[in-house]
């Protein structure tokens, strides 16, 4: 807004910021001050928010109390110096005090591996009793974040219900609940809050997302909002992915080292690769990987290892990985009860028809063998000179495909409706869009098993079933 001050000779414009109501900042309780919650007490009072941590531990609450970290961590004691000074940070061992005089309550307890190798979540149960129990006090709608890394389901399945059953509150409806996976990593922590990777916020109602989007705000703008289940896994499957990395550059080290190749080299290169390496390229569950390199080079890799004297058990377990998928496509196409199945894409991508060693016709000939009548179209497969080649070469590469490869060209139709017409049920094994209105002229109750993720969305349908989905 523009205003002019001073008399007709002296006028002048100045510029007027337009009122704005400034919303107070939620004040948040951290359940757990361990390594990820002391760095959220301290980033959040950064932040302005006032923030109360409450943990069993009284040296832990009693060190932040004073402003002092607990633990080793650049730039912590620092904001908690900050926080306790500018007033907006606090400490307490009484978890319901700090439920009930803050607006958002982040639980953020160990979860230690249990005796049978799975999560110990007592710590939440009994975090989330309290938390109940300050809930009953309380009036105002409060949210509460599980921010542990925990298996899918213990937000919703383990934690919600002991909350309402102390508090006599309804989830969603009296207070909201939802889980936001921490993925800062320790020794830049601080660092990281304030230039996060992604914020994931998994919830059920769109009032605890407003709330929680609004928190992160300053940091990061765009959240990614999903579901609870889908914001818990991410997490376990963000840290297994690290774990693979790491297991896999170890892997080609001890590869490198014995024929004296700078591993260093050869993954330098690598990573400069964006476009298949480094980037969502084959990051989609889907089929089984097949054709002329990977399979072949995956085994040339485990010989060469083996020749060298050197183990490599992550390498050596993909082809066994690839199977598995395969076997899980039988076993979905079995559940069908289909004794008449068509097979939508042969060739192990779409695009070519290279048929060498393609995991759809392991599929089919699986299938074949336990007596279900298979048809089957590829589009980037016609009949003729070039195709009959292809035989040649898989009789003599795959001899126990035999019996498929001199079948196809009996069983392989030359329309996607020749194929699908006497179906029970359709597998499709190319992501092919074309095939998607093929789909709709299925028999009524032919079940579609989809290997790709052709449909989008899914169809609700109990005929429906993906492969991993
Ligand atoms: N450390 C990390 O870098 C990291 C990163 C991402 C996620 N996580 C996950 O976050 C969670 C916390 O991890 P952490 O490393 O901070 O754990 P931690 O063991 O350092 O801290 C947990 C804190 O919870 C407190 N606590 C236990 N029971 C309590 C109760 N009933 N009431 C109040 N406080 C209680 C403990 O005294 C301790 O201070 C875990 O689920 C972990 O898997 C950790």
């Amino acid at each position: 807004m523009n205003m002019y001050v001073g008399n007709l000779n002296t006028a002048r414009k100045i510029e007027i910021t337009p009122f704005r109501v400034v919303e107070p900042k939620a004040s948040i309780s951290v359940i757990g001050l361990g390594y990820v919650g002391a760095v959220s007490l301290a980033c959040l009072s950064s932040l302005g928010h006032r923030v109360v941590g409450a943990d069993i531990d009284e040296k832990k609450v009693d060190s932040i109390a004073w402003g002092n970290s607990p633990i080793h961590e650049d730039r912590l004691s620092e904001l908690l110096t900050r926080g306790v000074a500018e007033d907006l940070l606090s400490a307490t061992t009484n978890l319901p005090r700090a439920v009930r005089e803050t607006d958002v309550t982040f639980v953020s307890v160990g979860t230690p591996t249990s005796a049978d190798g799975g999560c110990d979540t007592r710590a939440i149960e009994v975090v989330a009793k309290g938390i109940g129990e300050a809930l009953a006090q309380k009036e105002a709608f409060h949210v509460v974040v599980l921010r542990c890394s925990v298996p899918p389901g213990t937000t919703l399945e383990v934690m919600k219900p002991i909350i309402e059953r102390h508090s006599g509150k309804v989830a969603g409806v009296d207070f909201g609940i939802g889980f936001n996976p921490e993925f800062l990593r320790e020794g830049t922590a601080v660092a990281d809050f304030h230039e996060p990777p992604k914020t994931v916020i998994g919830v059920t109602d769109e009032k605890t997302a407003d709330v929680l989007s609004k928190i992160y705000e300053p940091v990061d703008r765009s959240p990614i909002v999903t579901t609870v289940e889908v914001a818990e896994l991410v997490k376990y499957v963000d840290n297994v992915w690290h774990a693979s990395k790491v297991c896999f550059a170890n892997e080609v080290g001890r590869l490198c080292k014995p024929m004296g190749i700078d591993s260093h080299a050869v993954m330098d290169i690598f990573v400069q690769d964006t476009k298949l390496n480094l980037s969502p390229y084959y990051l989609k569950p889907g089929f089984a990987f097949g054709g002329s390199c990977l399979p072949k080079e995956v085994r040339a890799v485990s010989h060469l290892a083996k020749t060298l004297g050197v183990e490599l058990p992550m390498i050596d377990a993909l082809m066994p990985s690839n199977q598995k998928q395969i076997d899980q496509a039988v076993d979905l196409v079995e559940r069908t009860g289909a004794k008449k199945v068509a097979v939508l894409g042969v060739a192990f991508k779409p695009g070519t028809d290279d048929l060498r060693e393609s995991p759809t016709l392991e599929l089919i000939a699986e299938l074949k063998a336990k007596g279900v009548e298979v048809t089957a179209y590829d589009p980037a497969i016609e009949p003729g000179p070039h195709i009959s080649q292809q035989f040649e070469y898989m009789r003599y590469a795959a001899p126990h495909l035999k019996d498929v490869v001199e079948d196809l060209p009996v069983f392989l139709k030359e329309t996607p409706g020749d194929a699908i017409e006497e179906a029970d049920a359709i597998i499709v094994s190319q992501k092919i869009p074309e095939l998607r209105s093929v789909l709709k002229s299925k028999k009524e109750d032919a079940a579609i098993v989809d290997l790709v993720r052709i449909t989008a969305p899914l169809p609700a349908s109990s005929d429906y079933t993906g492969i991993g989905w």
